[in-house]
């Protein structure tokens, strides 16, 4: 509906109270039944990352010689990330608006870097299939071919067939610590063994695990090593707005040294403007990010951060265990971090069925594909949720099996048409056509009742996407029926 800007400006508190009001159908995440989207520990904590953005609400990081304050807490954030990643001193980076924007500056990186130093014209990247859609993002942006290394049974690439992929137009090889879909981190040692023999620079997606891992490790934990401690690691990303706990809009990118940065780096001379330059993908960046990012380093400290570490273990380990308890379920993989996901090993047990029944108990519980399964982002807030969790789990597992009609009905029989749609090119597209609609001048308010936004497939619950298919699927079905009907 068409809404026109108000010809008077209204009074703030009637502002403020709209506001409250707007979040009311807001998934409620401060209870702990939303996964991957927040990370909310308590008010305190909130409130101070909301006092030191505010702080800074109106700063621009666009010129690191104008706010030098930006500059500093930038400088020292990079610094800090640096340390618990065991950089040398020569680690060097910039703060990003997010884990998107950090995955597409190491593209861009390093095809400009192929580009000017060995000529590469039609420049591809080589990473596993459970790379983080991102990835898949900056290839679409900035014409960076992908070549897919499919996984063995254990959710970890295949470095043999890895290999034999790796050709002259190789710009970046890519790992995870750890992927998005499962939570296995990427045998990174092997991969920067074959990075260096080859000299392509490999990075590493921590934008999950880079502020958790290491304090996991610190805590003790057995890890494999992933961080600038092997040798052909040239980049990390590692987002301080997931398990930094930072205000949104806050991720880092780092590099082995300035001589892999500055390819990231863009200026342009000739501008009626002026002469600019700029380090990352944003012209203005935003000062209260930076701050709360800056802020909540200091706020934690590597003792606080451990602690964290020490309840999301606490909290994933007892999922998983609860998990494998329950007959017909499974963890998937060798996962190592705060995130884990299971599928059902019984034929008679659809998991999709068992996630609509756990939505329907007040769970937003996030869907995979390519196997079917349920997503767990474990945060230390979800400790205090473990059993009920597990309860409504054992229930929703014994709904199902009662009533096998469930995987006929709602989001499971989406799914479970969706992946036997052949032509995957046309599932694009209608997303494609659909999620524009959303955005057509005017365009109805969208219906974000149960949820986030985004949906099958590394998304972040059940949202839009998950009904826009619905409706597709459906659409598609009826079309079936009466071509049956003549
Ligand atoms: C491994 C990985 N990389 C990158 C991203 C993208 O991060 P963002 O959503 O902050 O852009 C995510 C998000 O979940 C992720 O899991």
């Amino acid at each position: 509906m068409h809404k026109p800007m108000p010809d008077e400006g209204r009074p703030v508190d009637e502002i403020s109270a709209q506001l409250e009001a707007f979040k009311e159908r807001d998934p409620h995440y401060k209870d702990g039944r939303v996964w991957s989207l927040v990370y909310y520990l308590d008010e305190e904590h909130s409130e101070f990352i909301k006092d030191s953005y505010h702080r800074f609400a109106c700063e621009n990081g666009l010129n690191p010689g104008a706010f030098k304050s930006l500059k500093k807490m930038e400088t020292e954030v990079i610094s800090a990330t640096a340390d618990i990643l065991h950089g040398t001193p020569e680690v060097c980076g910039v703060v990003t608006s997010g884990g998107t924007e950090s995955c597409l500056m190491a593209v861009k990186t390093y095809r400009d870097m192929a580009r000017a130093e060995r000529r590469v014209r039609k420049p591809e990247m080589i990473m596993p299939t459970t790379a983080h859609v991102a990835w898949f993002k900056a290839s679409e942006y900035f014409g960076v071919k992908i070549r897919l290394v499919p996984l063995k049974d254990d959710f970890t690439p295949d470095l043999k067939k890895l290999q034999k992929l790796i050709n002259r137009n190789t710009v970046m090889i890519l790992g995870s610590a750890p992927e998005y879909p499962h939570g296995t981190i990427d045998p990174i040692e092997a991969m920067g063994e074959i990075a260096q023999k080859k000299n392509i620079p490999l990075h590493v997606d921590a934008c999950v695990g880079g502020f958790i891992l290491p304090f996991m490790e610190m805590n003790g934990e057995a890890m494999p090593r992933w961080d600038y401690r092997v040798p052909g690691v040239t980049s990390i990303s590692a987002d301080i707005h997931k398990y930094g706990y930072a205000a949104k809009g806050a991720s880092t990118i780092t590099y082995r040294t300035l001589d892999y940065l500055r390819y990231q780096m863009f200026a342009y001379q000739n501008w009626p403007g002026g002469v600019f330059a700029s380090s990352a993908l944003l012209g203005t960046r935003p000062g209260g990010a930076y701050a709360a990012a800056w802020g909540v380093t200091q706020y934690f400290g590597k003792s606080g951060y451990r602690q964290l570490a020490r309840d999301t273990l606490e909290a994933v380990n007892q999922l998983k265990a609860g998990v494998t308890a329950i007959d017909g379920l499974e963890v998937m993989g060798s996962p190592v971090g705060p995130l884990f996901s299971y599928r059902s090993v019984d034929p008679d047990l659809n998991i999709y069925a068992v996630g609509d029944q756990m939505d329907a108990l007040g769970w937003q519980v996030n869907r995979n594909q390519y196997p079917a399964g349920l997503h767990a982002m474990v945060t230390a807030q979800h400790l205090k949720v473990v059993d009920r969790y597990l309860e409504d789990l054992t229930t929703a597992v014994a709904a199902v099996r009662a009533n096998p009609e469930l995987a006929k009905q709602g989001g499971a029989a989406t799914y479970g048409m969706l992946a036997h749609v052949p032509l995957r090119g046309m599932v694009k597209k209608k997303v494609l056509e659909m999620y524009s609609e959303q955005y057509r001048a005017g365009g109805g308010e969208l219906d974000l009742a149960s949820g986030a936004e985004s949906g099958i497939g590394g998304g972040q619950g059940k949202g839009l996407i998950d009904r826009l298919l619905e409706r597709y699927v459906d659409r598609q079905s009826r079309r079936a029926a009466l071509k049956r009907q003549g």
